[in-house]
């Protein structure tokens, strides 16, 4: 039944396609990018990221060789930092084994780090028209409704079924126009949360969720874990114009970016003042901070915070801490955005809102 969608799909898409920075052309360097960036984030928000990620590394070769902090510096405020290690991965691979060129073939694509069914099916329709599916959220509503499928889309089986069913109907020729446009209905006319247009839709004279109205109802999900709550306490702790900032773990949560110095818990004061001081550091005033929450996507923070200014002493760097101006940690260090509520009390502001101060003066 689903052969029916494509000619109206890509007629419509061929009038109603968005002018995105991505789409400007199909390199598949650029392809990739923006679809890694588009996997956790939404357009509005990747479209800075993509100009000024592009304009740094131009090329997997740049890519490749960049050092990590520059790396995640471009991508804070992105997060699943997770996403960009790969890609350096996957970049470093492309030079090493393919001569700076991306395989022009699917498998292939697939075998890199950080590539799963989707990124490859989007970097091989849209950079090389290969006749493969890319079949993501937005996707998976658009074809649930069309087909009146309460199946669970969390599900890998009914993901797998829908793969198969895109990729028998997938135009040759068109490839990439016909993946982008499925995902672009989802992203603006079959929308989630009872807002969905069905009379802008070219697909609703085959839809079977609009014709039993029960579009609202589709799709299916079924319930996730809740998240695992985590109090901590984050410190804001300064010598003079010096703020201290340390690097995390290279595994786990964050790996390898930059924090404020924080703690297990939601401490008092004398506690927080006696680890100080086990760092060997010198606190001369202490100041409770407001609350905060950062929601990641397994794990809740609720966090409270003190800023606690210290006396210079000779053995700072002793604690494991760094102290950095407030100016030099904003252009060099990656923090992630978990920490931006109280990277303002240091005067610095972090990724994603660089963007939205900076959009806001122009
Ligand atoms: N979301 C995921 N991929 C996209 C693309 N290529 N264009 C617009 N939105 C997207």
């Amino acid at each position: 039944m689903l052969k029916q969608i494509v000619k109206p799909l890509l007629t419509w898409y061929d009038g109603h396609a968005r002018v995105l920075p991505w789409r400007e052309n199909n390199h598949p360097y650029r392809v990739w990018v923006s679809e890694i960036m588009l996997q956790q984030t939404r357009v509005e928000a990747v479209k800075p990221f993509f100009e000024r990620f592009l304009a740094a590394l131009p090329d997997v070769q740049a890519l490749a060789r960049c050092p990590e902090d520059e790396l995640l510096k471009l991508w804070e405020g992105l997060g699943y930092y997770n996403r960009v290690r790969n890609m350096q991965k996957a970049a470093r691979v492309i030079v090493e084994e393919y001569e700076g060129r991306f395989p022009e073939d699917y498998e292939k694509l697939l075998a890199l780090p950080g590539i799963g069914h989707y990124t490859a099916g989007a970097i091989a329709s849209i950079a090389f028209d290969i006749r493969m599916p890319a079949v993501d959220g937005n996707v998976l509503r658009v074809l649930s409704r069309v087909k009146a499928s309460f199946d669970d889309i969390l599900k890998q089986s009914v993901k797998t079924a829908m793969e198969r069913e895109v990729q028998e109907i997938i135009p040759a020729g068109r490839a990439g126009d016909f993946n982008q446009a499925l995902i672009e209905i989802g992203a603006m006319v079959c929308v989630p949360n009872g807002k969905a247009k069905c009379g802008e839709c070219p697909l609703a004279f085959c839809c079977r969720a609009k014709a039993k109205g029960i579009v609202d109802e589709l799709p299916k999900k079924k319930a996730k874990k809740a998240r695992r709550i985590e109090k901590r306490t984050v410190l804001v702790l300064r010598e003079g114009n010096r703020v201290a900032i340390r690097k995390r773990p290279a595994k786990g949560l964050l790996a390898g970016l930059y924090e404020l110095p924080n703690l297990d818990g939601c401490l008092r004061e004398e506690e927080v003042l006696t680890q100080i001081r086990q760092w060997g550091l010198a606190p001369l005033r202490i100041l409770p901070l407001a609350g905060a929450k950062h929601i990641f996507s397994h794990v809740e923070w609720q966090m409270t915070g003190y800023a606690v200014s210290l006396e210079e002493t000779d053995d700072m760097e002793q604690s494991g801490l760094f102290f950095i101006d407030a100016e030099e940690t904003e252009k060099k260090y990656p923090i992630p955005a978990a920490f931006a509520f109280y990277a303002g009390y240091m005067d610095i502001v972090l990724g994603q809102e660089r963007y939205e101060e900076r959009q806001r003066d122009v």
